[in-house]
């Protein structure tokens, strides 16, 4: 490099040096493949579910075609739809991928958002408890389900929006498409709700090189019940069919690539986490710092005292806001700006609640009714996040933020 030459862009998410890395045991794993020839539900799919049931922490894992194929397999297994003069509820957080609130339509049920915290992006129990509320109210749909996203990788404190659902008579599937490698108490990711759901979308932190997923059950008859969906709604005998189902299915290659990457994950989590820990320590400082035009707080995992949270890591998400404190939409886009003229990839995760998409906002009450997740939605931003993004990266990315 040329003193005049600019420094080299920094990757956002570099599954390069993943593959560098790996490339062998891929390569040998891919050609196992090819060599028995058994492209649909061959071994690896069998000895991938075994060993994330292991991770789950002893649940039973269903591998399956994505991370939104997985939401939607376990809504049909809990029997969540509609259909006649019937239909189901389900709560989702409205910050949040599309696909939360998608599948809960096809599936024939009705989305009903609700707010999320400020501090930790995860779903609101006292929204939550509101938007139920307002549900029986309207006496058009029947709450049936909800469904927690571990944002950004972090997991939802499972238990007292377990003791809310359990009063109430309402399924919890966790959404943990994010999280799959994080825990709460020791305990985790898969073990943490009756029903998990995850993606192996090739940038999350346990990915493929394609789409897959997987559902995790604490229960083996529910597995049973999902593993019948993930294939047309079969029964033992394949041309017996007893419910709807989909072709969910996980190619054999996909697993493949996934038990070759499952022998560093416990080394990339670390890494993560060290990654997450260094932005921490340097971009704390920035916090309050006259010298920038912007304040930025970094993410906390929040657990309270006698608990430990890990979050896998998948984003490191900053809110932004103008010198006095104060929210400002435009203030992000300038440190997004700044921070891609000097080669930095930043993304915003999500620019929009949900309750605002054309696609859904029938099913909210507009701008203004869910205050958090649209403030956020103007505030966030993530910054470069993976497991080989060394101390000078790092160092490079703070250094932009802290100087304007
Ligand atoms: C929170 C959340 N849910 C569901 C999904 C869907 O996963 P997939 O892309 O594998 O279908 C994603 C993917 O980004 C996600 O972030």
């Amino acid at each position: 490099m040329t003193p005049t030459e600019p420094p080299p862009r920094i990757p956002f998410v570099d599954l390069a040096a993943q593959s560098r890395r790996l490339r062998p045991e891929i390569d040998r794993r891919i050609a196992g493949v090819l060599d028995h020839g058994r492209y649909v539900m061959g071994p690896e799919v069998d000895e991938l579910e075994a060993e994330l049931g292991r991770w789950g922490g002893g649940v039973s894992a269903v591998a399956v075609s994505s991370g939104s194929d997985a939401l939607l397999i376990a809504l049909l297994a809990l029997g969540v739809g509609g259909g006649g003069n019937r239909r189901d509820a389900v709560f989702v957080p409205t910050f949040t991928f599309t696909a939360t609130a998608e599948v809960v339509l096809l599936a024939g049920a009705v989305p009903v958002f609700v707010d999320v915290r400020e501090e930790d992006f995860l779903i609101d129990l006292e929204s939550l408890d509101r938007e139920y509320e307002a549900v029986l109210a309207a006496g058009v749909a029947t709450p049936k389900a909800v469904i927690p996203v571990d944002l950004f990788g972090l997991p939802v404190a499972e238990e007292p929006l377990a003791e809310w659902a359990a009063a109430r008579k309402l399924d919890v599937i966790s959404d943990a498409a994010q999280s799959f490698g994080g825990q709460r108490d020791g305990r985790p990711v898969g073990s943490l709700a009756p029903i998990t759901t995850t993606s192996f979308y090739p940038a999350k932190p346990l990915g493929c090189y394609g789409d897959g997923g997987a559902v995790l059950c604490l229960e083996p008859a529910t597995a049973e019940v999902v593993r019948s969906v993930r294939e047309h709604g079969q029964s033992a005998d394949r041309y017996d069919i007893v419910r709807l189902g989909v072709n969910g299915r996980l190619d054999s290659l996909q697993a493949a690539v996934l038990l070759a990457k499952l022998t560093v994950f416990e080394q990339e989590l670390a890494a993560r986490r060290a990654v997450a820990a260094g932005y921490g320590e340097r971009l704390r400082a920035v916090g309050s710092s006259a010298a920038t035009p912007w304040r930025v707080s970094v993410p906390e995992c929040g657990a309270g005292p006698g608990s430990s949270v890990e979050s896998s890591w998948a984003q490191y998400t900053l809110r932004v806001d103008d010198a006095a404190g104060r929210p400002s939409a435009g203030t992000r886009d300038a440190l997004r700006a700044h921070l891609d003229a000097a080669g930095i990839p930043t993304a915003v995760y999500y620019p929009r609640p949900m309750h605002l998409q054309p696609a859904y906002e029938s099913y909210g009450r507009g701008a203004g009714s869910l205050p958090v997740g649209e403030s956020l939605a103007d505030r966030v931003v993530s910054l470069p996040m993976h497991p080989y993004l060394d101390q000078g990266a790092l160092d490079r990315i703070c250094e932009r933020i802290a100087n304007a």
